[in-house]
């Protein structure tokens, strides 16, 4: 059970859905199983995101995946996932969950996304689903991210066989002008969008003299990416009237604020947990708590966007 004695007015309303605070756990952590988000959800998340899942299983890329440099992760894990068919058995477990489960998904073509929108639109435990098109090192997933057409003609395909349910678009800070890429995901008919995906970017190993990610390429998050984010919020709002989720590199109340002042509506945590564990959830609650009534705001509503101000 969420404790809502920590969280008073930290509740937000998104797209329809009550989030009892704005700390939703970010896609790619600890997603994978019905019994982890629960746990997630038990730590004190105001929502939830799963593991990003396709029609087909995939296995992922070998071994290592993830390497942490201090200041972030880079991690390649290949979008393992068990497939859509097999995660509704997940999904089946968590129909009762206190708080919105946001199902994240990709797919290789506008077919394979066509009929995830079908299977989906009868999943009764899942709130919203948020479309990755941006993973950073998978080929065939972050060509969509950066093209303004293939984003529009994909929100558009998913939009039309999802009846009831909300649609997240996460973008890509890997483009010149992620405005327009946002643009072009609410003109394919996204209701929200949540900014950024990782950055893409690579390792070497001095003593082999390669790439240290099987997968070559990875994806940086953690602290290392919170000021490209803030910058990418801050631009999307300054032209969309359209709800953001702010993710990366959030670990601290002041971050959380720092998104929401940019425009964010919430955030998403997720290699903070990798660093500080599931208590991060708790604790940025309370923290943001004493930051709105010690500045005297009584919702995060007054806080939104503050930083657009002229
Ligand atoms: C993976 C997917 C992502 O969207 C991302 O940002 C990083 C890693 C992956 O599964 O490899």
């Amino acid at each position: 059970m969420i404790n809502r004695k920590y969280n008073g007015f930290l509740d937000v309303e998104i797209l329809n859905l009550k989030f009892p605070n704005p700390l939703i756990l970010a896609a790619g952590i600890l997603g994978l199983t019905a019994p982890l988000l629960k746990r997630v959800v038990y730590s004190g998340a105001g929502g939830v995101v799963t593991k990003s899942i396709g029609l087909k299983s995939r296995e992922g890329y070998p071994n290592p995946t993830i390497v942490d440099l201090g200041y972030g992760l880079v991690n390649s894990m290949g979008l393992p996932n068990p497939g859509l068919k097999m995660f509704i058995e997940e999904l089946e477990e968590l129909k009762g969950l206190k708080v919105p489960l946001i199902l994240s998904i990709y797919a290789f073509s506008e077919e394979e996304l066509m009929t995830m929108g079908k299977i989906i639109s009868k999943l009764k435990a899942v709130s919203a689903v948020e479309l990755n098109v941006s993973c950073p090192h998978v080929g065939g997933i972050s060509e969509i991210g950066k093209s303004p057409e293939l984003v529009k003609s994909y929100v558009k395909t998913l939009k039309d066989n999802l009846s009831n349910k909300p649609i997240i678009v996460k973008l890509t800070p890997n483009v010149s002008d992620i405005t327009s890429i946002a643009m072009a995901a609410v003109n394919g008919g996204a209701d929200a969008l949540t900014a950024i995906n990782t950055v893409k970017s690579m390792v070497i190993d001095i003593e082999t003299g390669k790439p240290l990610l099987a997968g070559v390429f990875g994806g940086l998050s953690g602290p290392a990416i919170k000021p490209i984010a803030l910058r990418c919020v801050y631009e999307i709002t300054e032209t969309l009237d359209v709800p953001v989720f702010g993710c990366g590199g959030v670990e601290t109340a002041r971050d959380v604020i720092e998104f929401i002042m940019a425009g964010a509506v919430a955030v998403q945590i997720g290699s903070a947990i990798a660093r500080r564990g599931l208590r991060v959830f708790r604790e940025i609650s309370i923290e943001l708590k004493r930051f709105l009534e010690l500045k005297g705001f009584k919702s995060l509503e007054e806080v939104r966007g503050l930083a657009h101000r002229r």
